[in-house]
Order: C-alpha cells, then sequence, then structure tokens
C-alpha cells in the first residue's frame, strides 16, 4: 500500500490534473465469472478510492472517462445498470462532497441523460459553487467530437447574435467546451490494456503524457497511480520546442 502524502513535496512535480479512462471493468467481471455489471459496480467504487487519493496528493484536477456518447450501443441491461450506478454515486457524493471538500462537475451531453441524473448534476453543480479546491470532473454521455461541434454550434449562435466579435482564437474556443476554465490534462491514463483514445478529451489533450498500462480498472490501486506519476515524471515535455 502506498504512504499517504498529504501535502505536496516541493520539486515533486505532481501532475495538476489527470484523466482517466476507466477501462477493463467487463473482462476483470469475466476474469471472476461474474457479469459484467459486477465490473461496473467495483470501477464505481474504485473511482471513490483515486479520487480521495488524488485529493490527498494534491492533484487538483481529475477527469474520468465513465460513459461515452458511444457507450448507448451496449445491451439495454448493461446501460441501465450503468446509469443506476450512476445515479447511486451522484446521490451518495451530494450528501459527502462538501464534507470531504470534493468538488464535481458533469463533461457531457447532459440533455441525452434521464431526468433524473439531471437533477443530481445540477445539485452537483449547485454545492461544488460553495467552496474551492480539488475538482473530480465526470464525464457522462461524453464525446470528445460532440463536444466540439457543441462548442461550435454555441458559438456560431453567439456570433450570429453579435455577443462575441473578432477572429475565434484557441483560447475562446477552449472557453465554449465542457473544460471551460480547467487547465488541460498533464497525464492520460488508460488501465485495460487498449491504447487509444476512444473520443475521450480530443481537444484538451493535444499536449498530455499517456499512460497505458493492462491493469484493468477496477485493479487500479494507489500503487498504480503512483507507478503512473513516476513515469510522468520521467518525461520530457518539450510543446513543440528544444530543451
Ligand atoms: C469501462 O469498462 C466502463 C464503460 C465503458 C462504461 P468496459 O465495460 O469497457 O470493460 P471492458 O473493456 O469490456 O473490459
Ligand atoms: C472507453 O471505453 C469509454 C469509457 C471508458 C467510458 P470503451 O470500452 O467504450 O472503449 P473501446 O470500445 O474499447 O474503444
Ligand atoms: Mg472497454
Amino acid at each position: 500500500m502506498a504512504a499517504e502524502k498529504n501535502i505536496r513535496q516541493p520539486g515533486e512535480n505532481i501532475p495538476r490534473h489527470i484523466a482517466i479512462i476507466l477501462d477493463g471493468n467487463g473482462r476483470w467481471a469475466k476474469r471472476r465469472g461474474l457479469p459484467r455489471t459486477a465490473g461496473h459496480a467495483a470501477g464505481s467504487e474504485n473511482f471513490r478510492k483515486i479520487a480521495t487519493y488524488c485529493k490527498n496528493i494534491g492533484v487538483d484536477y481529475l477527469t474520468v472517462y465513465a460513459f461515452s456518447t458511444e457507450n448507448w450501443k451496449r445491451p439495454e441491461d448493461e446501460v441501465k445498470t450503468i446509469m443506476r450506478l450512476l445515479r447511486r454515486y451522484l446521490n451518495e457524493a451530494i450528501d459527502t462532497m462538501e464534507r470531504d471538500q470534493i468538488r464535481m462537475k458533469i463533461f457531457g451531453d447532459v440533455q441525452g441523460l434521464s431526468p433524473e441524473l439531471r437533477e443530481l448534476v445540477k445539485k452537483t453543480d449547485e454545492i461544488s459553487q460553495r467552496y474551492q479546491g480539488f475538482q473530480a470532473n465526470i464525464c457522462l454521455n461524453y464525446g470528445g467530437r460532440d463536444e466540439i461541434v457543441h462548442a461550435a454550434r454555441h458559438y456560431a449562435e453567439d456570433y450570429a447574435a453579435g455577443r462575441t466579435e473578432g477572429e475565434l482564437t484557441e483560447a475562446q474556443f477552449g472557453g465554449y467546451l465542457y473544460s471551460a476554465g480547467i487547465p488541460d490534462p498533464d497525464l492520460l491514463i488508460r488501465p485495460g490494456g487498449e491504447q487509444r483514445i476512444s473520443n475521450f478529451l480530443l481537444w484538451q489533450c493535444a499536449y498530455a503524457e499517456f499512460y497505458f498500462t493492462d491493469v484493468l480498472w477496477p485493479d487500479f490501486n494507489t500503487d498504480e497511480l503512483d507507478k503512473a506519476i513516476a513515469a510522468f515524471q520521467k518525461r520530457d515535455r518539450r510543446y513543440g520546442g528544444v530543451k
């Protein structure tokens, strides 16, 4: 078990923003002879632990991919279970987030979610506005391309209505994304063995460092996160320049 670190050490270079694709729940369950849905329950529990750990070691933002715009293709039963787990998670978060000083934001097309989930999203937003500090972003009905198109539509509306003028800049466009005001991820982690981005944070990951591991998400514990951060700390980030 990794030692709990409560404050960031000077010079330790903890990524300010970590993004994680929560993948491998289904295979985790299958290996145990359990239904895929049991893997989603284990994955949801793991998110709680990893989020708390991130907060304790001084990460400012944790963004996780929980349900993509493409995941609706899955069997109805599986989608229903995932939505039920998300409702349960948000309901519990509403009761504890202020005590734990964890702010929460949902990234994604919330219009495509059930009225019940939309209400929970609204509540978590309201609570999060009361304090500062660590923020967990949960990507729900999220797709990177969908986000960019959504942003382009909003910009076009503002432009047509005269609410914005001049030539569009990258920074201005970033303000139309779900991640408006949040710095780009420094480290993107994908557990579960696949080495692809699967439509996650396409705009924001322009200069993120990628870390892939075969460990399945429900088994991705704080030691695994420490390994990912150690790998990140050895990277040389050049942003197109020279050092
Ligand atoms: C990730 O785990 C959770 C969601 C995409 C909702 P998977 O369900 O994709 O698990 P695998 O990849 O099939 O093992
Ligand atoms: C990515 O995982 C989406 C989430 C983890 C929410 P998938 O399991 O859906 O990705 P693919 O299908 O392997 O690319
Ligand atoms: Mg998967």
